[in-house]
């Protein structure tokens, strides 16, 4: 299988890969089944402190990248496949529904912002996409690519070794996951649910299908609302 190409566009190339150069996103790297291409957004800057933000119009705190040097590091990209995503606290909202659709792109282009953002005009120009990984700001985009990729790449084929217990995860079916035993059957005067021993698959499944409607419920009320919503037959 061809492999899935990512480019990331950023000020620190040393964070990358950082924790996806271990584990399963690790291996997955090394065996080929993706790539990583990092670019330092300071190369494509043209002065001599080779400068890659200034202070925004209309005033205000802090500085902004520039047009002209996300531009030309973007256009060093283009012929990548896949969207160029920026992530960014203005962005839709990451969810298991979006990793899903990334995870189904060519390839992708990740753009990480620091300072307070991007010029405006230059996410326009190369029809940028933007991506939230969380209702919280934090002081660059490279870790919420990190966690973007993170899920992301757990989707891509042959990363996973096992690919059936993506089915089973939390919001794969709309709810949060059932929750999980292992030996010892007694650990410190706590059992474990007895369902669970029986080795009666069917009991099995509704005890376990029960908890997580049970877990969404108590936990996530908005999950449980959307869930229920879905179920048109009960
Ligand atoms: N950059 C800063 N905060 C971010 C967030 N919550 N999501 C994505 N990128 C960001």
């Amino acid at each position: 299988m061809a492999t899935w190409q990512v480019s990331v566009l950023t000020i620190f190339p040393e964070m990358f890969p950082g924790p996806l150069g271990l584990s399963l996103a690790g291996k997955a790297l090394e065996k080929g089944i993706w790539s990583l291409e990092v670019l330092d957004i300071r190369d494509f800057a043209r002065d001599k402190h080779r400068s890659v933000d200034d202070t925004p119009f209309g005033g205000g705190a802090g500085m902004v990248m520039r047009p002209d040097v996300i531009d030309q590091a973007l256009a060093a990209v283009e012929t990548r496949p896949g969207p160029v995503v920026y992530l960014s606290p203005r962005g839709r909202l990451l969810d298991q529904a979006l990793v899903r659709e990334l995870a189904a792109q060519a390839g992708l282009k990740l753009l990480c912002g620091r300072y307070e953002g991007v010029d405006q005009r230059a996410l326009e120009a190369r029809n940028v996409s933007e991506v939230s990984v969380g209702d919280y700001v934090l002081s660059g985009g490279e870790t919420a690519a990190q966690v973007l990729l993170d899920a992301v790449l757990r989707l891509r084929p042959g990363v996973m070794g096992n690919q059936e217990s993506l089915a089973e995860e939390s919001f794969e079916r709309g709810l949060l996951e059932y929750p999980l035993y292992t030996r010892p059957a007694d650990w410190n005067g706590r059992a474990v649910p007895e369902a669970l021993l029986s080795g009666h698959h069917e009991k099995i499944r509704l005890w376990r299908q029960r908890q997580a409607e049970e877990i969404t419920r108590q936990r996530r009320p908005d999950l449980w609302a959307r869930y229920r919503g879905g179920k048109s037959e009960d």
